[in-house]
């Protein structure tokens, strides 16, 4: 680590402290992977580590693990690029510094609780200091009020970049707009009461306004910024695309909030506009596609880093298809009356957070991978990339092909044919055509683990010890995008 700084006098400390953001991400990615891993076979075999770590706690690890880990490499990517994009150190970077080992120490103690501590009785206690108990966000009070100060800090360091270099652009202008948003809606899922449908009702504002609004911008910024680094796209071209992109996003994405109202005791209206504003939410998505389709036509694929540019591919087909058409198989509540609860959800919780964010993530590093080894942008290149993606990227799309199967059976035997009845639960996961889908995901996830050592390796070791040749291969569309 320090040798890659010393070799390149032009590391920002906002750069270093990317690095630590990704280092911690790509640990907790693995940490992601283990508790699904184990949490994948005790469904298949319920008495493994029975009474030791039980499936609803590694099940919490496993979506706790991932929300955690993209938001950090997202964030990571922020303080990689912004330096670039304003041309100077990132103000209160020391302040950041801080908060963040404080954020590292937090996230251990709150893992360790719920390893150690795993259950216990609902008391205003337990809600401070154990967990908080609603899906994906579970984090106890005292962690969630760090999370704020966090992304408090974090919003700050962008606008007083912002406003000291006296330069906002339009990719500036959306980020503070929507970091705004991202850091306001985490504190809707702070609130309790005893009303289960109005605590749920609060609880989707985070859940669905942050990956299919919030986050999907956070998104757009960083993926513009990463097209202008690697194809050279213009800023021009660019900036008006993610207009486009964030006026879609905000304008299906915020009443398309209602396909999680359809069944917890809200109005029958949400029926009408959850279906209707959802539906239109595959368009944003379109958009991106079209977006990149459109880039690498023009610019050829020409770029230093090919395995950025393939995560970037991935991440364009993968946010439609697994965001956008996987969430549209099932966001009309004719469809989801019959699909809700099962499987298909899942399914579609792998494809999506994958195609969106974990490509992101892994564009990201892979950029700042680049610039850290060499202390100019030399084609970086590995015989491990390939492999990496290809087996990340099978193991997770088997696993979710097999989850989709699992919600079909369970669509069809327990709902359709079955009414719904507790006999038709039993009989749906009981089924043969169910018990084989667990055996296939957990194949599919020994493929993803595989895929996830090769990619760490790669991490590694990728363009350590470059070549005169290789040098001597720099792309002008590189060296131009890098100075954006
Ligand atoms: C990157 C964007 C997206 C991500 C990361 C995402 C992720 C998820 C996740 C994890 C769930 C399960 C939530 C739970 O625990 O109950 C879910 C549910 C759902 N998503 Fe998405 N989603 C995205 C975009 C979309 C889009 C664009 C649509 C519609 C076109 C959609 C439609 C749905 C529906 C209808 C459900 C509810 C399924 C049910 O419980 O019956 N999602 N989504
Ligand atoms: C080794 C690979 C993986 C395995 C074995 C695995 C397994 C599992 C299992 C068993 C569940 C619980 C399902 C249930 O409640 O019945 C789950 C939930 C979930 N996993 Fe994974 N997973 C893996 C990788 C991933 C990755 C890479 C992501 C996203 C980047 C992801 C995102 C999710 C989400 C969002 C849920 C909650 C779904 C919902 O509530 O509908 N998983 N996973
Ligand atoms: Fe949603």
């Amino acid at each position: 680590m320090t040798q890659a700084a010393q070799t390149h006098p032009k590391l920002y400390e906002s750069q270093k402290l990317a690095r630590w953001y990704f280092v911690v991400a790509i640990a907790l990615f693995g940490a992601q992977l283990t508790f699904g891993l184990i949490a994948a076979y005790q469904q298949i075999d319920p008495n493994f580590l029975f009474g030791l770590a039980p499936f609803m706690t590694n099940r919490t690890l496993h979506v706790n693990a991932m929300i955690v880990w993209l938001l950090v490499g997202m964030m990571g990517g922020v303080y990689w690029f912004l330096p670039k994009e304003t041309g100077r150190e990132v103000v209160g970077i020391t302040l950041a510094k801080i908060i963040w080992w404080v954020i590292v120490a937090g996230v251990t103690v709150v893992v360790l609780v719920y390893l150690f501590v795993q259950y216990g009785p609902a008391k205003w206690t337990t809600l401070w200091f154990i967990m908080e108990g609603r899906e994906y966000i579970e984090a106890p009070r005292w962690a969630d009020l760090a999370i704020v100060l966090w992304v408090a800090i974090f919003l700050f360091n962008v606008v007083a970049t912002v406003l000291v270099s006296r330069r906002i652009t339009g990719i500036l202008a959306v980020l503070i707009f929507d970091l705004v948003a991202l850091g306001a809606l985490y504190t809707a899922g702070m609130h309790f009461t005893v009303n289960i449908s109005m605590d749920q009702f609060l609880w989707w504002w985070v859940v669905h306004l942050w990956v299919e609004a919030t986050w999907e911008v956070l998104v757009g910024v960083l993926i513009a910024w990463s097209l202008m680094y690697l194809l050279g796209t213009s800023r021009r071209l660019l900036e008006t695309w993610l207009f486009i992109e964030v006026t879609l996003v905000f304008g299906t994405g915020i009443v398309g909030l209602g396909h999680h109202y359809y069944w917890i005791g809200t109005p029958e209206y949400w029926l009408g506009l959850g279906g209707f504003f959802s539906a239109l939410e595959p368009l944003p998505l379109v958009a991106m596609v079209v977006h990149a389709v459109y880039d690498a036509g023009g610019h050829r694929l020409g770029t230093v880093n090919k395995p950025a540019m393939l995560w970037l591919i991935a991440q364009a087909f993968g946010n439609f298809i697994g965001a956008g058409v996987w969430g549209f198989m099932q966001t009309l509540p004719q469809i989801n009356m019959y699909s809700h609860g099962t499987q298909m959800a899942a399914a579609h919780g792998h494809l999506s957070f994958t195609g969106a964010y974990l490509s992101t993530v892994m564009v990201l590093i892979y950029i700042a991978v680049q610039n850290l080894r060499k202390p100019v942008q030399v084609p970086l290149d590995s015989k491990l990339w390939k492999w990496a993606a290809a087996l990340l990227l099978l193991g997770i799309i088997g696993i979710a092909g097999a989850f989709t199967l699992s919600g079909l059976t369970q669509t069809l035997v327990e709902r359709a044919e079955g009414g719904s009845t507790w006999a038709a639960y039993i009989n749906a996961y009981t089924h043969p055509w169910y018990a084989r889908t667990l055996a296939w995901r957990f194949a599919f996830a020994w493929i993803a683990v595989i895929g996830y050592v090769l990619l760490v390796w790669d991490f590694l070791t990728i363009g350590r010890g470059g070549t005169a040749a290789q040098s001597a291969a720099v792309s002008p569309l590189a060296t131009a995008g890098g100075e954006s």
